[in-house]
């Protein structure tokens, strides 16, 4: 049971995050610490997911997003990305009927056309037979890179603007915000990062701007529910600006 942080957000304590976006990081050095594969780090990693939504849910968060494999992850030694390849399609196996008992709509982003296409069938189904749900919005970034994903979004609007349907001056952030895999979803208003690492690894550059930013020593497969609540507890002390005079 979460205690503390769950309480006084349940007594109705003021901006509980709307998104919150993790970056799963240190399911290696678990492994290592812990004496056993990557391999089995990274399993551990996968079954951390379920504390990151249960406290999602308990928070009453409404968009979680997890950072699964990066545009860059795709570098990884090749037994390394076909064991976190058989994992997703685990889960996205295994867990969509329970995800969706829960109520849970499950979105993808990322860079489709790189994924098998039994793993590219599997988000379309998820995709599909969660759309209804609307308890928590799940989404999963997989082979994801925000350069990436910004580019692509330039040589949509410039398209747009060869064919002659939009003019330059009418290109604003909204226009380019519109253009990304994340069009749908609103902002993070808190990145946490697991595994002590202080960066962001070309994870929602653009999407960013004003996320408060929330660096924890735990290793992604020691995450719990409590974490998540004690994170968001702390960023609702926060002062959030956004570049104004308070
Ligand atoms: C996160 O754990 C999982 C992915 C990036 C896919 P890592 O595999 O990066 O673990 P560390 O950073 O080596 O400990
Ligand atoms: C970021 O972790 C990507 C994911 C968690 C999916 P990495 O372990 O790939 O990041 P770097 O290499 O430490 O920056
Ligand atoms: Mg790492």
């Amino acid at each position: 049971m979460v205690t503390g942080a769950l309480a006084s957000l349940e007594n109705g304590a003021p901006q509980v995050p709307k998104h919150v976006a993790i970056i799963m990081d240190g399911n290696g050095r678990w492994a290592t610490r812990n004496g056993v594969s990557r391999s089995k780090g990274h399993r551990k990693g996968a079954e951390a997911v379920r504390e990151a939504i249960e406290g999602a849910i308990n928070c009453g968060v409404s968009y979680l997003t997890l950072y699964a494999f990066s545009s860059e992850n795709w570098n990884r030694p090749p037994d390394e990305v076909k064991d976190l390849m058989g994992l997703l399609h685990m889960y996205l196996k295994k867990e969509v009927r329970t995800l969706s008992k829960e109520g849970v709509r499950l979105q993808v982003i990322g860079r489709r056309d790189a994924l098998g296409r039994d793993i590219r069938s599997l988000i379309e189904k998820a995709e599909k037979d969660t759309r209804q749900n609307s308890r928590l919005n799940l989404v999963i970034a997989l082979s994801y890179g925000a350069r990436e994903e910004i580019l692509f979004a330039c040589r949509k609007i410039a398209k747009e603007v060869a064919d002659g349907s939009l003019s330059p001056a009418d290109i604003d952030e909204h226009t380019i915000s519109k253009a990304l895999y994340t069009q749908e979803i609103p902002d993070p208003d808190l990145i946490i990062r697991t595994s002590g690492e202080q960066r962001l690894s070309n994870f929602l550059l653009w999407q960013a701007a004003y996320a408060e930013l929330s660096f924890l020593p735990a290793l992604w497969p020691d995450f719990t529910r409590q974490m998540f609540a004690d994170t968001v507890l702390e960023f609702q002390s926060r002062d959030r600006r956004y570049g104004a005079r308070p």
